[in-house]
Order: structure tokens, then C-alpha cells, then sequence
């Protein structure tokens, strides 16, 4: 097994990971490594852009207030507060390390409204391909300083005394690695991959949530899943994120026959939060009913927005005629691996940014355009933590890790089903049982192996896939009220008397087990 060493080790290569590179790579030796190609990140596909309250006639606690709203009651005020004051600072960094947003003649810039803001204050860039102008300004200026380490899978961490010490991978030919690092951080994503319909990349598949779970970190929050409203749908398949921004910019959504969606459903209409919006266009479509985006109001539709307009001419879809077959799709994590205000988990020497953790800015529904603003801002805490950790310990132990034999795993898709039937928009207690009792099948047959035993990305990937699936579906029975991205039918409102600011957390008890250590606060 290769040994390495690092001084910081990042483990993805989104937003956060990549900012946490630039704050810390004139100071440390830093290292990412990636499961698929550097460029495979949701980062890279967000297209509606970045929140921040730029404008005179703006204030950062304006964002706060729609923040808390979009929310449902279930925010850290704290953190949310750090969220958006901060936000504003690293969204002044962005523009000062070069991220080219879009700006008017006269060199303002121009903002975008999305749902559930009552101001415009989204800045974009590319007009739809936000996310992918600023990766690649982080990466072009990180990619000199930083070792990135593309193709490689972390297996598991490495863990002695509740101190992360490091992390071991796998590649595509089978070799292991082993990183030894005295400041490790998780920045792998959410869970997007664990459902058929998702905006997510394909390689984003709950790994963060499974390893830091097996290393015995503190989750949290993780009933609460996004659903995106409008995946652009051809022949029953989704094919790409058509941005909320194209509402923001009058598109509004109706009904086969041509009737307006969310009148009377919600006051903000197309704009209301996103689980409103995407529960209305699950139930027409379970009537059999194909929903439309209606673009016709929007001007200038392929400038404003080339990705999406790319997408719908490589479908076929005529965007002359102005009608976007649309269904919801998996798109954020709000819960996740908990963390402090400087981005660290409950284990020392790990820290956990972006969409992988869990803040409580998010509350049970992230508020648009507020997912890569976490990832920075959070970035620059832990980045500043690490700085002044003095830390350093070395490990000794010989990994060893808990998995399936190879031909015992069901296949992604068979994962993917159970999820989006009884684990996604519409969720009950008859539903749910059954599927983590179908998740407990697999995860009670686990057994320690041997490092030196063959292992393949696939395999832990799988694993990855039950072991998170198993936690959203456990947390989702727990949760017995209905609040922003976790809608039960059997309990169809909010419950403030038994789950007001309430918290389901998960804890593993000991290492091959999957008895789960579940408080309420
Ligand atoms: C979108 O462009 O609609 C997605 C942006 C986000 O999820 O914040």
C-alpha cells in the first residue's frame, strides 16, 4: 500500500473544496482528491448563480429573513446570520480573484431573481453557467499549488481516538493508498445520485454522508431533501436542470390545457419555495399529466440562458413554441455531517464544507441560489480553523473496513427505485418502513475485511448508496410532521408542539455494527 502524506487533505472537488485549496495552498501543502475527473462536481453545473445582498436598496438581513422563510422555522439563526453577513465578503473575494459575472453597459451587475427571494440579488455569470465560471477560476489559480489526485475513491477514514488522521483510496486498477494528514476535509457532496431524477452529477452518491458516518461523526437533518422543480423531461427520461432563474425572469408553469399551476396554490405563485412547487407538479403528473415551463414572456431566452437553451435543442425540444416539459428531480441535501461554526465534525481534525455538511443554514429547505455561498463561506472558516491548529499526530493503525461481498450489493438502479418510491416527494410510514427494513437486509451483512482483500469503486460506491439511503430513510420515519423538503402524508403539517427546532441526529455506536445512536434534541 503507497503511503502519502499531506498537510491538508481534501476530499472533493466542488466549490468548497476548491475554495478551502485557495485559502490554504500559499500556506500548507494541500491535497484534493477526487472519485471521478476534477471537472464531475454539482458546483460545475449550477446554473441560477450566487445570493448575496449587493444592491443599496439590499441588506444582508433582508437575505437573512428569506433565508429563515424558505426554511420552514428550522434554522440555525447563528449560523444563517454567518452565512449571509460573510457571504457578502466572499462574494467580493470571487469578483476580486476574477470571476467574470454578468454586468450591464455600464459595468453593474446585473442580478437575478428565484424563488422565494422577495428582491433580485443572484449574481450570475455565463448567464446560466455560474457554477462552472467559478470552479474554473479556482481552479486555474489552485491547480498550481495543489496536488489533485483524480479517479480515486476514499474508502474509508482513519480514525484513532476519535482524531481523523487521514483517509485510504482505491483507483480504478484496485491500488490502495494511504493519505496521513493532520487536517482532513470532507467536501464530497450530498446525495443526489441515490434517486433516478436528479440534477446531481452522476458521481454524487452519498459518499460523504456514508463515510463520515462509519468514521463515527455526528449527521444530522437528513430527512430534508430538495426536489428541484423543473428537470427538463424527453420520452419520460430527465435530461438536465432548467434554473429557477427562468421564472425569475417571467417563465411560469401550466397545465397540459394551458391553466396556470400555482395560482391559488401558493402567494408567491411560480416563485414559492421549492418543495410547494415541486409537490404541485408530482401530483398533476401522478394524474397522468405532463406539466409545461412556459417561456414565452421571457426575452432574449438564448442569451440569458445558453446552457439551458443547448440542453433543449440537443432534445429536440423547439423552443420557438415556448412549452418545457418539466417533472421535480433530486437536487440538495439539507442535512448532513455536523459542524461548528468553523466547518468542524464531531471527530477531531475533520472538518466538513459544502453540501456534504450540515451547517442549519438551510433549515428543511434551502433558499435558491444559498448552496454555493455555504460552500464558501464555510470554506473560509474552516480554512482560517486550520490555519491555526497546531494539531499534528501520526497514524499507526492499519486500516482495516466493513463491506458486502462483491456480488451481495443490489444494483444502483434497485437502490435508486426504493428511494424514489418510498423515500421522495411524498413519503409515509407504510412506505418508509419497508424501506429501511430493505436497507437493514443489505447493511446487517456487512463484515470486517482486510485491507489487503480486493475492493472496487463500484462496490463502495454501493455501499455508500445503502448506508445513506438506510440513514435518509430512517430520519424520514423519525421526522412524524410534514416541514419544508420532508412531506409526510400521514402527518400532511407541521407539528410545532413535538418538532419545533427539533433535530434527529445519527451516531454510529461502534464500527461494524449499524445500530444507530439517534437523539432528538
Ligand atoms: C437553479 O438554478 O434553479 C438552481 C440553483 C440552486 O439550487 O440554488
Amino acid at each position: 500500500m503507497k503511503v502519502r502524506q499531506s498537510d491538508v487533505l481534501i476530499i472533493g472537488s466542488g466549490i468548497a473544496g476548491l475554495m478551502v485549496a485557495e485559502l490554504l495552498s500559499s500556506h500548507k501543502n494541500v491535497t484534493i482528491i477526487t472519485k471521478s475527473k476534477w471537472k464531475h462536481s454539482n458546483s460545475r453545473l449550477a446554473q441560477g448563480g450566487i445570493a448575496a445582498a449587493v444592491t443599496k436598496e439590499d441588506h444582508w438581513l433582508d437575505h437573512f429573513f428569506d433565508t429563515l422563510a424558505a426554511g420552514d422555522e428550522h434554522n440555525s439563526e447563528e449560523m444563517t446570520r454567518l452565512l449571509v453577513k460573510e457571504g457578502l465578503e466572499m462574494v467580493k473575494h470571487l469578483i476580486q480573484i476574477g470571476v467574470p459575472f454578468d454586468r450591464n453597459e455600464s459595468g453593474e451587475l446585473i442580478l437575478a431573481q428565484e424563488g422565494a427571494h422577495r428582491i433580485r440579488r443572484i449574481l450570475h455569470a455565463g448567464g446560466d453557467a455560474t457554477g462552472h465560471a467559478i470552479v474554473s477560476t479556482l481552479f486555474e489559480r489552485v491547480s498550481k499549488h495543489t496536488t489533485i489526485i483524480e479517479e480515486e475513491m476514499v474508502v474509508d477514514l482513519i480514525v484513532e481516538n476519535e482524531c481523523c488522521q487521514g483517509a485510504w483510496t482505491i483507483n480504478s486498477a484496485g491500488e490502495k493508498t494511504f493519505y496521513s494528514s493532520p487536517s482532513v476535509v470532507l467536501a464530497a457532496g450530498g446525495a443526489g445520485g441515490l434517486y433516478p431524477v436528479t440534477s446531481n452529477d452522476a458521481s454524487v452518491t452519498g459518499d460523504g454522508f456514508a463515510i463520515a458516518y462509519r468514521a463515527g461523526a455526528k449527521l444530522a437533518d437528513l430527512e430534508f431533501v430538495q426536489f428541484h422543480p423543473t428537470m427538463l423531461v424527453c420520452n419520460g427520461q430527465a435530461q438536465g436542470l432548467i434554473s429557477e432563474a427562468v421564472r425569475g425572469e417571467g417563465a411560469v408553469l401550466v397545465t397540459e390545457s394551458g391553466e396556470r399551476l400555482m395560482i391559488g396554490v401558493h402567494e408567491q405563485e411560480d416563485l414559492a419555495p421549492r418543495d410547494v412547487v415541486s409537490r404541485a407538479i408530482f401530483h398533476k403528473i401522478q394524474e397522468g399529466e405532463q406539466v409545461y415551463l412556459d417561456i414565452k414572456d421571457v426575452s432574449n431566452f438564448h442569451e440569458r440562458f445558453p446552457t439551458i437553451s443547448e440542453m433543449c435543442k440537443k432534445n429536440g425540444i423547439d423552443l420557438q413554441k415556448g412549452l418545457l416539459p418539466v417533472m421535480p428531480g433530486a437536487h440538495f441535501n439539507m442535512g448532513g455531517v455536523s459542524t461548528d461554526q468553523k466547518g468542524r465534525t464531531t471527530l477531531s481534525n475533520l472538518y466538513a464544507v459544502g453540501e456534504v455538511a450540515h451547517t442549519g443554514v438551510h433549515g428543511a429547505n434551502r433558499l435558491a441560489s444559498n448552496s454555493l455561498l455555504e460552500g464558501i463561506v464555510f470554506a473560509k472558516q474552516a480554512a482560517n480553523a486550520i490555519l491555526t491548529n497546531g494539531n499534528s499526530r501520526s497514524s499507526s493503525t492499519v486500516p482495516s473496513f466493513a463491506a458486502l461481498k462483491s456480488n451481495h450489493y443490489p444494483s444502483k438502479k434497485e437502490i435508486q427505485k426504493v428511494m424514489e418510491k418510498y423515500v421522495g416527494i411524498i413519503r409515509t410510514k407504510q412506505g418508509l418502513q419497508p424501506a429501511v427494513q430493505w436497507f437493514e437486509s443489505y447493511l446487517k451483512r456487512i463484515s470486517a475485511r482486510s485491507i489487503y482483500e480486493e475492493v472496487s469503486i463500484d462496490d463502495v460506491t454501493k455501499l455508500n448508496m445503502l448506508t445513506s439511503g438506510w440513514l435518509i430513510a430512517s430520519a424520514a420515519l423519525r421526522r412524524t410532521e410534514s416541514r419544508g423538503g420532508h412531506y409526510r402524508s400521514d402527518y400532511p403539517l407541521k407539528d410545532q408542539l413535538r418538532w419545533h427546532q427539533q433535530t434527529i441526529y445519527f451516531q454510529k455506536d461502534n464500527q461494524f455494527s449499524h445500530n444507530e445512536l439517534v437523539n432528538v434534541r
